[in-house]
């Protein structure tokens, strides 16, 4: 068995959303072929960004015709089935159907590495257990690992599992092992829009009546608190901005009040570059775009080592 590797490196992108796998694999030349997400906000951003727009359609019910010839397949399949917020019925979630599809399809198209992202409940599930087990039995060398943005000096935390399966016969690479430790990390008021204050961003305040209503459950950071190098954000969800409760941290300003992070700085927190664009698109869907994202300094971090 012998996977042939083209070159430029030919890549699909399964569940593209904003395609932080493009951003990601750009500085190595891979070539996406074709991208995948059934979400129209999230595809018209994609667009925005690189030359293609990717095909909206149901991977529920995608046919294997429909998938082009590739050596790297990316996919960042949806986390509800195996995150701590959503009820973890694992396989048999409606939404883990369209992964169970691309697992027969990765058994029958072979392509020589396959690398996907998901929460760390993952790699408990059911799910987890039945991809590496099709993998493994199809002659792939499969390989978990937690990555986080910490990892790579980025005062947020955001905990991932990213898998790395090779083709046996294909590569002769060492396992990927974590990153060495940062040694100079990026303090949070790098990440910082001074220009958004209470004037000028009004949209981003939260209210005074909901922050005393959650003030217990809010996470707020206020740069003049402690040393900017002790601070650090929590994982921006898909839910920030719509619910209050651990979705994503607050930032104190110079008043007093409270805003919320702008989806510019998250995306510059998840190393997007200074030139992506979300469109026009209304704040809450660029919230929920950017919390469904992925740290592309991760995604960068597999790709050097998977494709020595
Ligand atoms: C966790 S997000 C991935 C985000 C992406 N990695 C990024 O860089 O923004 C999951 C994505 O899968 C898409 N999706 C979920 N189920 C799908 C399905 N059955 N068919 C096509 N796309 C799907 C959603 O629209 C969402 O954008």
């Amino acid at each position: 068995m012998t996977a042939k590797i083209s070159t430029p490196i030919r890549a699909l992108e399964f569940y593209s959303g904003i395609g932080a796998f493009s951003q990601a694999a750009k500085p190595y030349g891979i070539e996406v072929v074709a991208a995948f997400d059934q979400s129209q906000w999230a595809n018209q951003v994609y667009e925005l960004n690189n030359s293609q727009k990717p095909s909206s359609r149901n991977l529920d019910s995608i046919s294997i015709k429909d998938i082009p010839e590739a050596d790297l397949w990316w996919l960042s399949p949806p986390c509800t089935p195996y995150s701590r917020r959503g009820e973890q019925k694992d396989m048999s979630d409606p939404r883990a159907k369209s992964f169970l599809h691309l697992i027969e399809f990765m058994a029958l198209k072979k392509p020589a590495t396959i690398l996907l992202e998901n929460v760390e409940g993952f790699l408990h599930s059911k799910m987890y257990g039945h991809l590496c087990q099709t993998l493994e039995s199809n002659g792939y060398i499969v390989n978990s690992i937690k990555l986080c943005p910490t990892m790579f000096a980025v005062p947020m935390l955001r905990p991932h599992i990213f898998i790395v399966a090779r083709l046996a016969a294909a590569t002769a690479l060492p396992l990927i092992t974590a990153p060495p430790q940062a040694s100079s990390a990026k303090t949070l008021s790098n990440f910082i829009d001074y220009g958004l204050n209470e004037d000028t961003a009004a949209h981003l305040l939260l209210s005074e009546v909901d922050a005393e209503k959650y003030e217990p459950v809010l996470n707020v950071v206020d740069l003049k608190d402690a040393s900017d190098a002790a601070q650090y954000v929590i994982c921006f969800t898909s839910g920030y901005y719509r619910c209050r409760k651990a979705s994503g941290s607050l930032l104190r300003l110079e008043s007093g009040r409270l805003r919320f992070f702008s989806p510019g700085e998250i995306l510059a927190l998840l190393g997007f570059s200074a030139d992506f664009s979300l469109s026009n698109l209304a704040l809450p869907i660029c919230y929920r775009l950017v919390g469904n994202s992925v740290d592309v300094r991760a995604i960068d971090y597999l790709l050097a080592n998977a494709l020595q």
